[in-house]
């Protein structure tokens, strides 16, 4: 196989699906490799837990202090906010009776400047105290102090169920003077600075916990949050006795797993190719969160990108490779989408190489395609090892022959790829056999969750501050 670097020119020989499958065969995962991976998924949740010194894991387990789940009695009006992805989003979220007409809900969403996620802390906080400013006023909202959740995708250190110290930046959001800072801090703050007095922070919440918790809305099965979007992560209810970052034995504590950090201690070294490692090294935080630079939707238009190049060298394109190929994350994940939808034509797939600057034939068309097919396929598997772990883990700690459980979904490349859920649903049948795992979709799940788990927060505190 040619390499990246040499001369394309002088290796050029008319293209063969012999070296497509060579190109390939390092993304293909047997069933061993994807068993070995849930296993060693299994081993670090273990490890993570018991916050093991001498042989840490790379998997955080981080306590949420989300303990009680919604009783229906829960009423009031909360303002959630989103932060974590490539939006930012404000919501206002009603809760009544369901005779009164349970949740309703109105929202925004805000774009996020590339020099704001990756300029100062102050800027960051400043913009998206603006953004809700401008929410309220939209929403005649000013002078009513209402409660506030606020979902911030990042791997927070939490005490409380209000305070949370970021751990490390991902996702490419690189703000400084945030890194070792309470999160929540830093938003109170930024609300002094802009004047509004009338946010009350009750809650810091993960996505994938938002998420498990408004799926848990209409199926009370729903223990796991699973975010498969720009970044990918899960959280489950797992027994207080085992996690010992906590005081006390009783219950259930939702943990944040931070899995896409899997494999930064190196267990994943078998799997990863000489593509994931260059991904990796030209990312904004080399050397991190390498189980999500295999899966989620920031890194795999990446990764296809870099195998049409290396196959362009071995013949694909005629051997030629457009300017535009040659820069990066040109190549976007919803490309993935779009090539693997079963309505897309021959036509529709080389135009849009034609708009990356690729002349291609019909045959070309096909090979990215496969090629698409390849690296989404991988990417389904290895979260669907990670969700058996999840699911073997809940049905050992119960001492369950056979479990019965819901995973709350969220997240874009989950949603919108034609083929994605559908390799995850099988792909966790074949790693755990022993469970029945339903997987429901929820929309604006985080956002929605931050407000359901302030409102338990209200109730519990008896603190319902406005009945609705
Ligand atoms: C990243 C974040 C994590 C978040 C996930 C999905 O992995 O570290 O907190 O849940 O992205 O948005």
């Amino acid at each position: 196989m040619a390499s990246p670097g040499e001369d394309p020119s002088a290796t050029v020989q008319p293209f063969t699906d012999d070296r497509l499958g060579r190109c390939l065969q390092p993304f293909m995962l047997s069933q061993a490799q994807l068993e070995t991976v849930r296993d060693l998924m299994l081993d670090n949740m273990e490890r993570g837990l018991r916050n093991d010194y001498q042989n840490p894991s790379s998997i955080k387990m981080l306590p949420t202090f989300v303990r009680s789940t919604l009783n229906g009695k829960e009423r009031g009006e909360f303002i959630a906010l989103d932060l974590g992805g490539t939006n930012f989003r404000v919501l206002y979220v009603r809760v009544s009776s369901t005779e009164k007409g349970g949740l309703e809900k109105k929202s925004k969403t805000f774009t996020l400047p590339q020099n704001v996620i990756q300029g100062t802390g102050e800027e960051l906080f400043d913009h998206i105290v603006d953004c809700i400013s401008d929410f309220q006023i939209a929403n005649s909202l000013q002078g009513k102090k209402l409660p506030l959740g606020f979902t911030f995708s990042f791997p927070c250190s939490q005490t409380s169920l209000d305070q949370g110290t970021l751990i490390t930046w991902t996702k490419g959001f690189s703000a400084s003077g945030c890194v070792g800072e309470d999160v929540v801090r830093l938003l109170r703050e930024a609300t002094i600075r802009k004047g509004n007095s009338d946010l009350l922070v009750i809650a810091l919440v993960n996505d994938t916990v938002g998420t498990m918790m408004s799926c848990g809305y209409d199926d009370p099965a729903c223990e796991i949050g699973l975010i498969v979007g720009t970044g990918t992560n899960a959280c489950y209810m797992e027994e207080m006795r085992n996690v010992e970052q906590v005081d006390g034995d009783e219950g259930r504590m939702c943990v944040n797993m931070e899995w896409g950090a899997f494999g930064d201690c190196g267990c994943l070294e078998e799997i990863i190719t000489f593509i994931d490692q260059d991904v990796d090294e030209f990312s904004v935080n080399p050397g991190r969160q390498r189980y999500e630079k295999m899966i989620s939707g920031m890194y795999l238009g990446e990764i296809v990108r870099q195998i049409l190049i290396d196959l362009t060298y071995n013949g694909l394109f005629g051997g030629n490779i457009s300017q535009r190929l040659q820069t990066r994350d040109i190549f976007l994940t919803e490309y993935l989408s779009l090539f693997e939808s079963d309505t897309l034509d021959q036509v529709q797939v080389r135009s849009i190489l034609t708009e990356l600057g690729l002349r291609s034939t019909c045959e070309d068309a096909v090979l990215v395609k496969e090629v698409c097919r390849t690296v989404s396929q991988r990417a389904a598997q290895l979260c669907a090892a990670g969700i058996a772990a999840v699911v073997e883990k809940i049905r050992e700690n119960r001492g369950l022959d056979h479990l019965k459980v819901t995973v709350g979904v969220d997240g874009t490349l989950y949603k919108l790829h034609p083929h994605f859920a559908g390799v995850v649903h099988r792909t966790v049948r074949m790693l755990a056999p022993l469970c029945d795992v339903t997987f429901r979709r929820t929309d604006d799940g985080s956002g929605m969750g931050a407000a359901l788990i302030t409102a338990v927060a209200c109730r519990i505190a008896g603190a319902e501050p406005q009945a609705a």
